[in-house]
């Protein structure tokens, strides 16, 4: 068996081989503009972490690759949408995403509004021609995939981000900010990777639960590394929750317990996979995937 980076790396690659064939690009006389912004925020750079996780979990399950990948890539297609909008003046107003200038900064604002549109936009269009009436988790993955990109979801978590700056929530407020701005989507790869291979619900709830787990754990981390990573290594810019007055784990909790909650949350989400190993299932990559989390570093 592969050690875990060789696994990831192979998932990634396969991410990269079939992003560009899902958003290709147009002539300029066709608006050719928007998806070379949108292309370019796309095809530059990023983990590919929850399209990992979907196809990971559509491996363990013994879903085809086939089936997986248009919902895998329409989700990155979602995340990349989120993060132009996230960087845009009006939100964080970032001016370095996965390496390179921001959208809004190499494009213009404008265009980089629209790329983001247009991101989503084709995120639908290719899950909707992945839909087959006789197989109905492909209409769930989709619907499911859609409410927590939606206003309950990433939307809902972003609009609690923007109006707590400033603020001191309670752990549980934030709690429920991190499980929408970011755990909703990592979630979603998870799940609807489960719902595509009609899974029962024992299935699902372990599922469910291991996904919060490090969906959660994944907003930790981000928060950690604001506050103790470089620009160079993250590709992003660093130190700016706590210049924005985010409410993070850092600023509430301090370093040493923000890094203490992030490793029970990883254990947590860990031990919610032992039933599915009991049910048989190669959890290996899953379970790795939860400590590749906690020490990413970027
Ligand atoms: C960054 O996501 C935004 C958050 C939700 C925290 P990632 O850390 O997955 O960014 P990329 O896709 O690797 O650039
Ligand atoms: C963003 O959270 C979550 C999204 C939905 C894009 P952050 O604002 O903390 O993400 P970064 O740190 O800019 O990547
Ligand atoms: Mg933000
Ligand atoms: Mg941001
Ligand atoms: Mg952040």
């Amino acid at each position: 068996m592969n050690s875990f980076n060789e696994q990831l790396a192979v998932l990634q690659t396969r991410v990269e081989e079939w992003l560009p064939q899902y958003f290709p690009s147009i002539p300029d006389d066709e608006g050719g503009l928007v998806v070379e912004a949108a292309r370019y925020s796309l095809l530059g750079g990023g983990k590919r972490i929850r399209p990992v996780l979907l196809l990971a979990t559509a491996t363990m399950l013994q879903l085809p690759e086939t089936e997986a990948m248009p919902f895998a890539c329409a989700l990155e297609m979602i995340h990349t949408y989120s993060l132009i909008h996230d960087d845009l003046p009006s939100m964080d107003d970032d001016d370095l995403r996965r390496g390179r200038p921001t959208c809004h900064v190499k494009f213009g604002e404008a265009v980089a509004i629209l790329a983001g549109d247009a991101l989503l936009n084709r995120a639908y269009e290719v899950m909707l021609s992945a839909i087959r009436l006789e197989r109905p988790g492909t209409i769930r993955a989709a619907g499911y995939i859609a409410k927590a990109a939606g206003s309950s979801g990433m939307i809902g978590g972003q609009i609690l981000d923007l109006s707590a700056a400033g603020d001191v929530l309670t752990l549980n407020q934030l709690r429920v900010l991190h499980g929408k701005k970011t755990a909703a989507l990592l979630k979603a790869a998870v799940i609807a990777a489960a719902l595509l291979a009609q899974q029962p619900p024992p299935v699902l709830d372990a599922l469910q639960c291991y996904a919060d787990g490090i969906g959660l754990a994944f907003q930790i981390q981000d928060d950690i590394l604001d506050a103790t990573a470089d620009r160079l290594t993250l590709g992003k810019s660093a130190g700016k929750d706590h210049r924005d007055g985010k409410p993070t784990y850092v600023s509430l909790l301090g370093l040493y317990e923000a890094r203490r909650q992030l490793a029970l949350t990883v254990e947590q989400a860990k031990d919610a996979l032992q039933p599915l190993l009991e049910g048989g299932l190669a959890i290996e990559f899953l379970h790795d995937l939860a400590d590749y989390l906690q020490i990413r570093t970027s």
